[in-house]
């Protein structure tokens, strides 16, 4: 079974003081509930990386990096690579945010790298997707996916990618309060399993868990995290203050 996961990517949002009580706040909740069917994960900035894992190694909550390096180390400046998240604590890494690809201009090549240098340090890759508004007006939102996946992850095999999740982030959908459809959601998430399926096979395709974002909150996660090919949720905005958070990871543990 696919492993269900409730992920927030804080972006660059609080600062050390401010991120430290959320990741306090969710570790008492946490310590408190034991959630036995969803793995939690915050993907806070940087900087809060080796605190907050110290803070929150008791629990179920795992830290993520929001990015890494495509190189393993060296003059890079400004860089923060693979091998210095794991050692800060992190366990997992979002690779490919759409805001990586649009603002930063992150090709196929260096994602690439990026997962390769992902799981060269033990660190769980989640890797997005998601087409523009434009790609889908023009019905090219399955293609679009199929071609980031492809594009990066092409010349992987199904043993690498077991240890790799992928979030389908609709760029349309990503703090624009627009939210896709639980129908739109679920007919991409099966489509990404059966692009896998007819890739690699067909039980990483059931396997691989598929993570949905895009302006997820309390008020339609549970139709989100409903549908049968929906595995969680990496959630914005809505991860940024402990209560809505947790009203989330409740509903995870409801009906994921
Ligand atoms: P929002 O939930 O703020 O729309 O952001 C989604 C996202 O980009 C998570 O990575």
């Amino acid at each position: 079974m696919a492993r269900k996961i409730v992920a927030g990517n804080w972006k660059m949002n609080h600062n050390l003081k401010e991120g430290l009580e959320v990741v306090q706040a969710l570790e008492a909740y946490l310590l408190k509930i034991a959630p036995k069917n969803v793995e939690t994960v915050i993907a806070p900035p940087f900087i809060h990386i080796a605190q907050a894992a110290e803070i929150s190694k008791n629990t179920h909550l795992s830290i993520a990096g929001q990015d890494c390096s495509a190189q393993e180390s060296g003059a890079f400046t400004g860089e923060v690579s693979a091998a210095m998240l794991k050692s800060a604590g992190a366990e997992l890494v979002i690779i490919g945010h759409s805001e990586r690809r649009q603002y930063f201009k992150e090709t196929h090549a260096q994602l690439s790298a990026k997962v390769e240098q992902a799981w060269a340090n033990n660190l769980l890759p989640i890797f997005c997707v998601g087409e523009s508004l434009e790609d889908r007006k023009a019905g090219h939102h399955f293609k679009t996916v199929e071609d980031q996946i492809s594009g990066a992850l092409g010349k992987y095999d199904a043993a690498q990618l077991e240890n790799l999740v992928i979030a389908y982030e609709p760029v349309w959908a990503i703090g624009t309060g627009e939210t896709a459809s639980g129908a739109q959601a679920q007919e991409m998430h099966a489509h990404i399993r059966s692009f896998i399926a007819q890739q690699h096979n067909a039980t990483l395709a059931d396997e691989i868990s598929v993570l949905y974002g895009g302006s997820v909150k309390p008020a339609n996660a549970e139709e989100l995290f409903g549908q049968p090919d929906v595995d969680g949720g990496l959630i914005g905005g809505a991860s940024l203050q402990a209560d809505t958070f947790i009203e989330l990871i409740k509903i995870g543990e409801a009906v994921l």
